[in-house]
């Protein structure tokens, strides 16, 4: 019978619908991007395409969660640059990123902002670290847990600043975000694709982009080189997965359907005006995601220890 499914499902696959866990909050970046994706893939699927956010743990809940899962197609995960820090910060992780997912396809690389409360004392760069040099601990830093983006840029921005801040973790960048617009927390290093909006409309104070050129969505945004933290540089790459064992016609589907989502004029422009642009058609197959993953979790792992960062 179990043959018998997979044979069918290979075939008609899908004749139902198709959950992407996100593992992040609602109203985040990740699940900004995987929406917006989720609905053209859903068109060209013939099935919707829904998403289930699954937060906590820095996104290492959500992506064990699919790691476990039958490798039917029904059931995907959305994930980014965290898949290949979670094996180095996690000394105990229960999925290897390498052996328990179907790599399909990369889907895009978001830069990231530095910004504050919209009432923080520093204008610029340099004076958000001398501020972050004298106060240290007395700061509030939002990430969202160890292995999320924010967790990363703030690692690395500490770092380069040579002073920690007090972090408190949410489950995503989202509700982050709700608590410096409220001005509950002092600073946040977060994607473009949650920032950019609020960055425009004043709700945040912004000080640089961790990128080489200046964005054309955020002109007036200095480079963190531009501001004196040549090293602070990320770029957040994203990826969609199956679990372990997805069979290669669902893979090739998904990539098919996932290309067409990516090329969709309505995609271009709204990624675009959050900072981003999705991967070229080549990009989005298993081939690049799986070179991308295996080259990260090689250029962070030296970085990670050298910060002696780890999960609890
Ligand atoms: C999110 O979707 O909440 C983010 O990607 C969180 C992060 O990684 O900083």
């Amino acid at each position: 019978a179990a043959f018998a499914a997979s044979t069918a499902s290979a075939q008609e696959y899908p004749t139902k619908p198709v959950t992407i866990v996100v593992p992040f909050s609602a109203g985040g970046p990740t699940d900004t991007v995987s929406r917006l994706v989720a609905e053209v893939m859903g068109r060209e699927l013939g099935q919707q395409v829904v998403i289930q956010n699954v937060g906590g743990a820095g996104g290492t809940l959500g992506a064990g969660q699919v790691a476990s899962s039958d490798p039917d197609g029904y059931t995907l995960l959305i994930h980014h640059i965290g898949m290949s820090t979670a094996p180095t910060l996690y000394r105990s992780l229960p999925f290897d990123p390498t052996k328990d997912f179907s790599p399909i396809g990369l889907i895009t690389e978001v830069p990231m902002t530095i910004v504050a409360r919209k009432d923080f004392e520093a204008t610029t760069l340099a004076e958000l670290v001398a501020t972050i040099k004298e106060k240290g601990e007395e700061l509030t830093y939002a990430n969202a847990g160890v292995g999320s983006a924010s967790h990363l840029c703030g690692m690395l921005f500490m770092n380069a600043v040579g002073a920690a801040m007090t972090t408190v973790p949410y489950q995503g960048s989202g509700p982050a975000m709700t608590d410096i617009i409220g001005s509950q927390i002092d600073l946040l290093c977060d994607q473009t694709t949650n920032t950019t909006s609020q960055i425009k409309a004043g709700e945040v104070k912004a000080y640089a982009v961790t990128t080489a050129e200046r964005l054309a969505s955020l002109p007036d945004l200095p480079t963190t080189t531009e501001g004196g933290l040549e090293d602070l540089k990320i770029a957040v790459w994203h990826g969609l997965y199956g679990p372990a064992g997805l069979p290669d016609d669902v893979v090739a589907k998904l990539s098919d359907a996932l290309k067409v989502a990516l090329a969709d004029p309505t995609i271009v422009s709204r990624f675009a005006e959050l900072g981003t642009t999705p991967v070229a058609a080549t990009e989005a197959e298993p081939a690049a995601l799986t070179a991308t993953l295996t080259a990260q979790i090689a250029l962070w792992k030296p970085i990670i220890e050298a910060a002696g960062v780890y999960a609890d």
